[in-house]
């Protein structure tokens, strides 16, 4: 069993990043530092850690605004805080912003990954006790049909230019392991949601949508299916992979939940008719079919045995009490969402969804 003290995690200003700092700090026995590296960009947001911030700032939990495909710095940040554990969520993580504009993907998530690897290799010569956890997706092993699920062993087969460069980056970081003996591991996770999510992606869309009444955009015929995990589950997760994990080793994460597009809109508009006192089907009205995503990977199901049985993890946070979580937690955090629209969130959003063709349904 390891016992990580100073923990490197990339991204931390993020949607999961963020949840992951507040987990260790506050429901761990984890009593070590956090040293967060993040660029800032549009997804990562200050506000995420205010109260992080106040409770820990200087004393367990350092901000460094840096950008990991800045080499210099990550080294320089590596040896000032003695860093012996990675925990590397920085990416550019949405699928849609990768179909219109796939360079930053490049950039952060195969060259980023790449330079804390090089710096784990020039700073961690000779050590055992030391690891680079990788948190990566399991839209890398590509799509599925109706039946079967994504395995460990299961060929890379990515679609997206995201999806790509994640793959890409799982390589690298296994390449680590095998040409240089660095310790690593890597976690394959389906789809999250939960508080402090980007409201790009579908969950927090389709809530803020309807907080503000407008149309609820479902894409194509609304059948594609993903696995939902609720945030803190893969935390949770990923905490015992750096205490447990074995290093080498690859390991799926999640939620044995799968839910076709549509049904996770209609079960997000029961949940908000109850939670804001409208009739019955008040929110569903608002239910829009849209020009499909290109490419867009028809089913995700994982299998995740293998850290059940060998780290004994389980997702403990059913559905519906996660969505309503969720959902509480969006309607009663409006400055958030108002510091976020207010930026370039906005303006992109016009910019590529703005023409988009909507059908009624
Ligand atoms: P996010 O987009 O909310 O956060 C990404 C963070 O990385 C932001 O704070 C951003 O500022 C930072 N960042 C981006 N480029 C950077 C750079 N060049 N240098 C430093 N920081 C940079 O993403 P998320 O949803 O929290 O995902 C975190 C990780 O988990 C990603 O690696 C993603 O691939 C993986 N993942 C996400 C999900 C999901 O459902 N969200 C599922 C499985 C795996
Ligand atoms: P998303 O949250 O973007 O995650 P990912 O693409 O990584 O799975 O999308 C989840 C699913 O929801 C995906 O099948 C696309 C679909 N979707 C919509 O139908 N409408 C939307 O507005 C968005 C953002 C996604």
């Amino acid at each position: 069993m390891r016992t990580p003290k100073n923990i490197l995690v990339t991204g931390g200003a993020g949607f999961i990043g963020s949840n992951f700092i507040r987990y260790i700090l506050k429901k761990s026995e984890f009593d070590g530092t956090i040293v967060n590296v993040d660029k800032l960009t549009y997804a990562g947001n200050p506000l995420n850690l205010v109260d992080i911030e106040e409770e820990y700032g200087n004393k367990r939990y350092f901000f460094e605004k840096i950008d990991i495909c800045d080499y210099e710095k990550i080294k320089e940040t590596f040896k000032r805080y003695s860093i012996d554990t990675v925990t590397h969520f920085a990416a550019e993580s949405h699928v849609d912003r990768s179909i219109f504009g796939p360079r930053d993907f490049v950039d952060t998530n195969i060259t980023g990954t790449f330079n804390l690897l090089e710096a784990a290799r020039e700073c961690w010569v000779g050590r055992e006790d030391v690891l680079f956890h990788h948190v990566s997706t399991d839209e890398v092993y590509g799509s599925l049909g109706e039946k079967g699920y994504f395995y460990e062993k299961t060929a890379y087969d990515p679609h997206s230019p995201y999806a790509a460069s994640k793959a890409s980056s799982d390589h690298l970081v296994k390449a680590y392991y095998h040409t240089y003996g660095i310790p690593i591991t890597i976690s394959n996770c389906s789809n999250n949601y939960g508080p402090y999510q980007f409201p790009e992606k579908v969950i927090p869309l389709m809530i803020i949508n309807m907080m503000e009444e407008k149309p609820l955009p479902v894409y194509g015929d609304g059948k594609n299916i993903r696995d939902w995990l609720f945030v803190e589950d893969h935390c949770n997760a990923v905490w015992l992979i750096l205490k447990k994990g074995k290093s080498g080793e690859t390991y799926n994460i999640g939620g044995d939940n799968e839910w076709q597009n549509i049904r996770l809109v209609e079960l997000l508009c029961e949940r908000m008719d109850v939670i804001k006192n409208k009739k019955k089907g008040y929110y569903q009205k608002h239910i829009t079919f849209v020009k499909d995503r290109p490419g867009h990977d028809r089913r995700y199901a994982i299998n995740c045995d293998k850290i059940k049985s060998e780290l004994k993890w389980k997702p403990m946070v059913g559905f519906k009490d996660g969505i309503d979580t969720t959902i509480y937690w969006y309607t009663n955090n409006n400055k958030w969402i108002e510091d976020i629209k207010s930026g370039i969130y906005r303006k992109w959003i016009e910019l590529n969804y703005g023409k988009r063709e909507v059908s009624l349904k």
